[in-house]
């Protein structure tokens, strides 16, 4: 299944999300449809938040952004990102839920996070690089932070017409998506 993806403006992605409990219901269906709804949109990857749930877990598929082709397909359950260490990189960003925005975050090019797997396997693993990134900025939306919140005052309001637009579903889209405010 396919679900709508939640625009900016939708209060449930600005509230940190609470832990995922052992006892979920039929959680392998939740992560398939998340990945369905996902490469639907064409991302690389997706937080529950966004389509609506406010539980600590995201997907991601970033095998495209990895030199070799190397597969990174993973689910995170209940993530602590442990450290994160290095001088600061600059990258253009986007999100599905910010649909036509992009914009350069500063972000550490390392990290250690431990999670569960989708069979609620413990992992504590070490990321750098774009893996580091994608998996920075979907911890950012468990903890309701957006990417355009680590843009200074001057740039974000810059983007606030656009953004204002795409919270009433003023926006050109080619995903299905639920928009916080009446037109
Ligand atoms: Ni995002």
């Amino acid at each position: 299944m396919i679900y709508p993806i939640v625009a900016y403006g939708d209060p449930v992605l600005k509230k940190p999300a609470k832990n995922v409990e052992k006892d979920i219901k039929d959680l392998p269906k939740l992560i398939e449809d998340m990945f369905e709804t996902m490469y639907e949109a064409s991302g690389v990857g997706l937080a529950a938040p966004q389509i609506g749930l406010g539980l600590r877990m995201f997907i991601v598929d970033a095998t495209s952004f990895s030199n070799d082709n190397e597969e990174f397909k993973k689910v995170f359950i209940n993530p602590e990102i442990l450290s994160e260490e290095g001088e600061e990189w600059p990258y253009e960003e986007g999100c599905l839920s910010i649909p036509g925005i992009r914009a350069e975050v500063m972000r550490s090019p390392r990290l250690k996070i431990k999670y569960f797997d989708e069979n609620w396997v413990p992992h504590t693993e070490e990321y750098e690089g774009m893996k580091a990134r994608v998996i920075q900025h979907e911890y950012d939306h468990i903890e309701g932070v957006l990417f355009i919140e680590h843009l200074s005052a001057l740039k974000k309001r810059l983007l606030q017409a656009k953004l204002s637009n795409i919270s009433k579903g003023k926006v050109d889209v080619d995903y299905r998506m639920k928009f916080p405010v009446k037109k």
